[in-house]
């Protein structure tokens, strides 16, 4: 049951590419500070669904979306600019992709880019958003060495602090520990979970038990299709349809 007051809302989403039908027909609402998981198998329009959420979708070659996206209550596309949107809701994807030049300059990247000139409100945002990754401590040190120094994980933390630096209001994550060893995995999950309590989360993931132990709801995605929408403890114990529990207990995917 949602409570919270609804961060997205979404009303008869579809997105094709060309003639493929990417996402059909979806409606639902995900409530602030929510940490939304998104799981399905390969092709399910997973990520089809997260670049809906800060239009990046637009940017596919032959996409076309009908339906509305409301965040906050105002459509994302009548309502808001497209800059807008992409600052108040980030995204992080599967590889973490950090600019080829120092840590500190990979964080205050963005901020640059938008004529923040501050010496002092740089540095400011640099250890805020590095603390809220979890990396201050490891990297405090050595802000001016090469982000590419960094280890997987890390870079992963730095991308986080990267999207936390201009202060959105919604983090999306595309699989973002697939390419993770556990300890790294663990440590970005961790994060995400003090993260809700700032940010609400929109997390798409190819691992299912990582969406059992982070998620507040989960979709199952199947098609193009949201097969179900539910509290992640009932989709895990009593899933409603037979194919999510085909998918999760393994059976596919
Ligand atoms: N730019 C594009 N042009 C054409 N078809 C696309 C494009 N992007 C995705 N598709 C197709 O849309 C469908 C949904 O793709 P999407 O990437 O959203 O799936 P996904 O669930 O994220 O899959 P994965 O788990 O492999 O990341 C697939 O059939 C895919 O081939
Ligand atoms: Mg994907």
């Amino acid at each position: 049951m949602v409570t919270r007051a609804a961060k997205f809302s979404i009303q008869g989403l579809h997105v094709h590419y060309g003639s493929l039908c990417a996402l059909r027909d979806l409606n639902l609402e995900i409530a602030a500070h929510e940490l939304f998981t998104v799981i399905g198998p390969a092709n399910s329009g997973k990520s089809t669904f997260l670049n809906s959420l800060n239009r990046l979708i637009d940017l596919e070659a032959h996409s076309r979306v009908s339906g509305g996206i409301r965040l906050d209550g105002i459509d994302i596309r009548a309502g808001l600019e497209v800059e807008a949107l992409r600052r108040k809701v980030g995204i992080v994807f599967a590889l973490p992709l950090p600019l080829p030049i120092s840590i500190y300059e990979n964080v205050v990247y963005g901020l640059r880019m938008q004529g923040v000139r501050d010496a002092k409100a740089l540095d400011a945002a640099v250890e805020r958003s590095l603390r809220e990754s979890y990396l201050w401590e490891e990297v405090k040190d050595r802000l001016r060495t090469p982000a590419m120094n960094l280890s997987g994980g890390q870079q992963q933390r730095l991308c986080m602090a990267r999207i936390l630096a201009g202060q959105p209001d919604v983090l999306l994550f595309d699989e973002p520990t697939s390419g993770l060893d556990p300890i790294s995995t663990a440590r970005i999950e961790e994060t995400l979970l003090v993260l809700k309590e700032k940010y609400t989360i929109v997390l798409v993931t190819n691992n299912v038990a990582q969406a059992a132990r982070v998620g507040d709801r989960t979709a199952f995605f199947l098609m193009g299709e949201m097969v179900e929408v539910s509290a992640t403890s009932t989709m895990f114990t009593t899933p409603a349809d037979s194919r999510t529990s085909d998918y999760i207990t393994g059976k596919f995917g």
